[in-house]
């Protein structure tokens, strides 16, 4: 088959492509860290030296066709750096190296399996054209999270959603924990859970709730909620097509290839409509995801805060595409 044979040109590959910039080893191009604390700095030859490489083919979702990575299974690399305990934490916080972050859970790590990219295997540049959004050519390095969908029907299904370019650093995190102003009341209804969930996955990267989550969007429940000045239908069709309401917003709305995305923008807003009885001064948040200090350091996650100084970047990521560089 050609996967085999895929792999026996790799081992030839590994030890001779001079061309092949991606295989150069990357200083500490990847961080692990635990809830806010840096547990490992790795370059690709030390993962390299404690996981064999292989040639993937999977079905990209941003170039909509298959294309082969060279990769790690990423299971693996949580398993070694991070013990098996990594099954029971609830998600990883990817950052991209142009400052993006994206929350994958645990679970979608159990149920299906993921590799991290590193090359292609024909050593062509380590990139692809993302027909999915339009933004023409990205750069991938140093890692690119991809998951194996060919068999996996379930993973086919969710499109591009869990895999990410330009990983720098992964880290695991136990959500009421490291964000505990965004989570809802432990008695919450399954919808108001199933809606944090999903606002985690689609929302948080950008939006803040009570001052914790992303920069790039706008506080939505703090001092008053969305729901509170915004009628719900509209809500809804800002949140399934923001452009259908507003020229050149930068919101991306939720993912066009998504199955029931009627049904998840129900749920996200049915979080959202239970956090307007939730309200929490964000001078407390956490403010994990921009790595800012906050001003008053609640006590359950001091030591994670203190790390966050160490990593805090000072410039907000560029808004500008980058175009193709062909
Ligand atoms: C890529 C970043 C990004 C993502 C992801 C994102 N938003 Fe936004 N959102 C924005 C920006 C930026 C604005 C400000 C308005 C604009 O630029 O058009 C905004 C505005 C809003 C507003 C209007 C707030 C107001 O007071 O006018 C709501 C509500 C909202 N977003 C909800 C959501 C929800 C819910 C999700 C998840 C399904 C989401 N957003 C995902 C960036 C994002």
């Amino acid at each position: 088959m050609g996967y085999v044979r895929l792999s026996l040109a790799l081992t030839a590959l590994l030890a001779i492509a001079p061309g092949v910039r991606a295989l150069d080893p990357i200083e500490d191009s990847l961080e692990l860290r635990r809830s806010g604390q840096s547990v490992a700095k790795l370059a690709l030859s030390d993962i390299r030296g404690k996981v064999e490489p292989t040639a993937v083919v999977v079905s990209d979702p941003f170039e909509g066709e298959e294309a082969a990575y060279l990769a790690f299974r990423f299971n693996i690399i949580l398993t070694l750096f991070f013990g098996n305990g990594w099954q029971q934490w609830d998600e990883l916080l990817f950052t991209s190296t142009d400052g993006a972050q994206a929350l994958v859970p645990v679970d979608q790590f159990i149920k299906h399996t993921a590799q991290l990219a590193f090359a292609e295997p024909d050593g062509k540049e380590f990139s692809l054209d993302d027909k999915l959004t339009g933004r023409g050519r990205q750069a991938l390095e140093p890692y690119y999270l991809v998951w194996d969908n060919l068999q996996d029907i379930e993973m086919a299904e969710k499109g591009a959603d869990g895999w990410v370019m330009r990983v720098k650093s992964v880290e695991i995190i136990r959500f009421d924990e490291r964000f505990p102003n965004t989570a809802p009341p432990k008695e919450a209804s399954k919808i108001v859970r199933d809606g944090f969930v999903a606002f985690r996955k689609h929302c948080m990267s950008c939006h803040r709730v009570n001052g914790e989550g992303g920069e790039d969007g706008v506080e939505l429940n703090y001092p008053m909620s969305v729901t509170e000045y915004l009628k719900e239908d509209y809500l809804s069709k800002w949140i399934l097509a923001p452009q259908d309401l507003r020229l050149e917003t930068k919101m991306a709305g939720i993912s066009k290839d998504l199955r029931d995305r009627d049904l998840v923008a129900d749920d996200i807003i049915a979080y959202l409509k239970a956090m307007a009885s939730e309200k929490r001064d964000p001078k407390d948040a956490a403010r994990g995801f921009s790595g800012l200090v906050p001003k008053t350091v609640p006590k359950r996650i001091a030591p994670q805060v203190t790390d966050a100084v160490k990593v805090s970047k000072k410039k907000k990521p560029s808004r500008k595409k980058k175009k193709g560089r062909r």
